[in-house]
Order: C-alpha cells, then sequence, then structure tokens
C-alpha cells in the first residue's frame, strides 16, 4: 500500500495534483481504499486538456454548418400508411426497445431527488417515471408486445431510483426481465485552477459526465447485449423530463427502415430563436445538433424566405437508432463541453468551502455529438402539443404548470 502510494504521489506531482492526498490520513481505511481506487482511475491527461479548453472561446463563425432536410408528419401523405404498416410490423414483431435517460437529479426544479420522481401537480400525483411508464405500457399493447425499457441512472441517483421503481412495483414491469437500470459515468470536476475538487466525504468529487456517454454506459453495461437478446434491432432513446414523450412510434420507424437510414429523430418548430433547444444541422454534412447555448445569435434568428427560421428544427431529445449504430458510436469517444458550475468542496487545509456562485468545470458529453458517426438520419417534424412538454425550470417557461396544462389538453383530462 505505502509503495503504491508513493506512485501515485508521483503522478499526482507530475499533474500538480498533490493536494489529493492532504485528507489521506484522516480518512478510513475503506474511504482510503476508495480514494485510491478513485485516483488510479483518472486519466490526467484527459482531465489537463479539457481544463485547457474551457479557456478557448467556441467558434462562432462555422461555416461547416448548413441545415438539414426534414420530412413534416402532416404532409406525409400517400406515404403516411406506408410508414406506419412497415414500422408497426417492426414493433410488433418485438424489435423496439426504449431508453430513458435519467441521470440527472431535478436540481433546477426544487426538487430532491432524481428528476424521474418528480410530481408535476397532476390530479393523481403521477411522477414523471410513472407518466412515461402509462405511456409505454398503453402503446405497448396496441401493438401486442411490452417494450423493453431500460433507465440510465447516475451514480449519484442510482440507489434512489431503483428503490423509487421497486417501491411502485416498477409499474407493473420486471425487474431484469423487461425492466433495466444501468449507470452513466462521471468525471471529477476542476476548479479555476484546473485542481481537481475534494467533496466533503473526502473524495474525489465527480460529477456524471452527460447524456454523451449513453452509448458506450448502453454496450460496458451489457444492455444492448441483453437487447439483442430479446430480438430488438432499434432502441428509442428519450430523456425523462418530456411527459408527452412518444417512445413508440410507427411513422419514425418506418420512416427509419424504409430510408434505410441508422438513425431517425423528431424536431418540433423551434418556438422562437431564443428557445432553449438545440436545433437539428448538417456539420461537414453530416446530421448534427447545435446547442442552444453555442449557436451564434446571427444563425438562431436567421430566416428563409417564408419567414421560418432555417434553423428551426429543435432537438426534443427524442431520437431512435439502429442496435448497430448504437455499439459503434459505443466505441467512439466523444468531445466533452463545460459547465461552469457552484460546488461546495475541501480546500487544501481541509476547510470545507460553499461557494456563493459557480467556482468549478463539470465535463458534460452529448449524445448527439455522436450523430457525425451516422451515415445519415431522418429528421421527422412532429407537433409540439403532441409530443414536447418539458419540465425543467420551478416556474415559467418549461415548468410543471406548462407542463401540466400540455399533458391535460393532450389526454383531455
Ligand atoms: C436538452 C438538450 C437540447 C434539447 C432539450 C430538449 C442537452 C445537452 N441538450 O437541453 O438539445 O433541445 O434538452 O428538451 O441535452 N441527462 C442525463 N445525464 C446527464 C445529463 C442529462 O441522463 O448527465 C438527462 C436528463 O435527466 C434529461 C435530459 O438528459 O432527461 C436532458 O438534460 P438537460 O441537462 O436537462 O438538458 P437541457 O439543457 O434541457
Amino acid at each position: 500500500m505505502e509503495e503504491n502510494i508513493e506512485n501515485i504521489r508521483k503522478t499526482l506531482k507530475k499533474y500538480s495534483q498533490e493536494h489529493l492526498l492532504n485528507g489521506y490520513e484522516k480518512l478510513d481505511e475503506a474511504k482510503q481504499k476508495q480514494l485510491v481506487e478513485q485516483i488510479e482511475g483518472i486519466d490526467f491527461e484527459l482531465i489537463n486538456s479539457l481544463y485547457n479548453n474551457t479557456k478557448k472561446e467556441f467558434e462562432k463563425t462555422d461555416s461547416s454548418i448548413t441545415p438539414i432536410e426534414y420530412l413534416d408528419k402532416e404532409k406525409l401523405n400517400g406515404y403516411y400508411k406506408e410508414y406506419q404498416t412497415v414500422g408497426e410490423k417492426a414493433i410488433r414483431a418485438g424489435k423496439l426497445a426504449a431508453v430513458t435517460m435519467a441521470g440527472g437529479q431535478g436540481t433546477r426544479l426544487g426538487h430532491k431527488g432524481p428528476k424521474g420522481t418528480f410530481d408535476i401537480g397532476l390530479e393523481t400525483h403521477k411522477s414523471l417515471f410513472e407518466l412515461l411508464s402509462d405511456s409505454l405500457k398503453e402503446q405497448g399493447k396496441k401493438y401486442g408486445v411490452t417494450i423493453p425499457w431500460f433507465i440510465m441512472t447516475s451514480e449519484e441517483n442510482n440507489d434512489d431510483t431503483v428503490e423509487f421503481f421497486a417501491k411502485h412495483r416498477f409499474f407493473g414491469y420486471e425487474k431484469d426481465k423487461n425492466i433495466f437500470f444501468f449507470k452513466q459515468g462521471e468525471l471529477p470536476m476542476v476548479d479555476t485552477e484546473g485542481r481537481i475538487l475534494i467533496g466533503e466525504n473526502g473524495l474525489i468529487k465527480e460529477a456524471a459526465d452527460g447524456h454523451g456517454g449513453i452509448y458506450e454506459a448502453l454496450v460496458k453495461n451489457g444492455m444492448t447485449k441483453k437487447m439483442r437478446e430479446l430480438g430488438v434491432e432499434w432502441i428509442f432513446i428519450g430523456g425523462v423530463d418530456n411527459c408527452l414523450v412518444k417512445m413508440v412510434d410507427p411513422i419514425l420507424m418506418g420512416i427509419a427502415i424504409e430510408k434505410n437510414v441508422t438513425a431517425a429523430g423528431k424536431s418540433v418548430v423551434k418556438a422562437n430563436p431564443q428557445e432553449k433547444v438545440g436545433v437539428f444541422c448538417k456539420k461537414n454534412g453530416k446530421p448534427s445538433v447545435i446547442e442552444y447555448t453555442e449557436i451564434p445569435k446571427e444563425m438562431a434568428e436567421a430566416k428563409d424566405e417564408r419567414g421560418e427560421l432555417i434553423y428551426g428544427e429543435s432537438h426534443i431529445l427524442c431520437n431512435l437508432f439502429n442496435i448497430d449504430a448504437v455499439e459503434r458510436m459505443g466505441k467512439k469517444p466523444l468531445p466533452y463541453h463545460s459547465a461552469f458550475k457552484k460546488a461546495t468542496y475541501i480546500d487544501k487545509d481541509g476547510n470545507k468551502v460553499e461557494p456563493d456562485g459557480p467556482n468549478a468545470y463539470k465535463f458534460e458529453a452529448f449524445l448527439f455529438d455522436a450523430f457525425g458517426e451516422l451515415d445519415d438520419m431522418a429528421i421527422l417534424r412532429v407537433k409540439r402539443e403532441e409530443e414536447f412538454a418539458p419540465v425543467k425550470n420551478a416556474a415559467g417557461v418549461d415548468s410543471p404548470e406548462t407542463a401540466r396544462e400540455l399533458y391535460r389538453k393532450f389526454y383531455q383530462l
């Protein structure tokens, strides 16, 4: 052990991270072991380069970005039936699995606990998880199948999530038979000097590494293998925070199959240039999404001759992938984006610091950064009021109030 610690100290010195062992002696044996394991698992070169990237400006005039073509579900005319028949056949044959990304906490909503356990305030007081499960079960029934459901959690919320599901008897699903839980990865947080933070428990302060890790997590945790055993060929991946998410859609499936593409994504018309949604586009001729935090103002506001936003196909985190594509994407590392966050930590002298504002970087990969690996992707424009009711903020836009209203309207409650 001692020898091991000496080696670790050498590595830490090389990367100016010696402070990570400052509190080591005070930890109990189990935690000492945990800390050592954490440190051994850190890719310091990666952390260094991520930290250095936080100082680079985003390339604003990216001429490689062009608009993307899309199909409008309302205007498919004769093709509608054709896609429906093909899609339905595949769904009935059990070729579809649903994945819900639920690694986030409901912090922005002021909710303590996994976001999926949030009650949006309907008369039934159903949680987001239950609303999603209701719709998944209902749609499965329509096609005579039980759609297997895969829930992505994070280190932070996995136990609470599984416990919540267990308390509700998995909403009629059977654990490890048709409902599965798997964890996304984590990365250390660093301060403005590039130093990795130690959290209040004396261990490395880590944060979920964004939903871009989903492909790797699906593969590494044996989920795609499980899917193959179940006969699954297509994987729908959606967020937990959209209470109208339509995870089973024969039209989307039919389009992907008929057009022979490896992925198909849904869009809604962007409500206004400032709406906080990413938009589909092409980057170097490949499908992509430009995130709302990164789109230049002129690009967000640009309109075509009909007065429609040129970059107006909002990405609503409703995407369908062929299982081969997921496995392929799971092997390619994605770039990380940094977010400046408020993080309580233990300083080098062992004192707890609770900052008033953001003080540390968190690194996240986005699932759409992998779209460039796809040969092509079909985009289907759907109606916002039928498929997009996100719950993101405690009040105002995309709040429980707006989501409730959309939900009630759609289900005529
Ligand atoms: C996201 C999309 C944006 C899209 C919008 C639609 C990103 C980066 N951007 O924005 O393009 O237009 O939704 O609503 O996603 N999640 C995890 N693990 C993580 C991070 C997130 O599972 O590490 C899950 C969340 O639980 C949630 C979803 O991913 O279900 C979206 O994440 P969030 O951070 O809320 O993204 P937005 O900023 O709302």
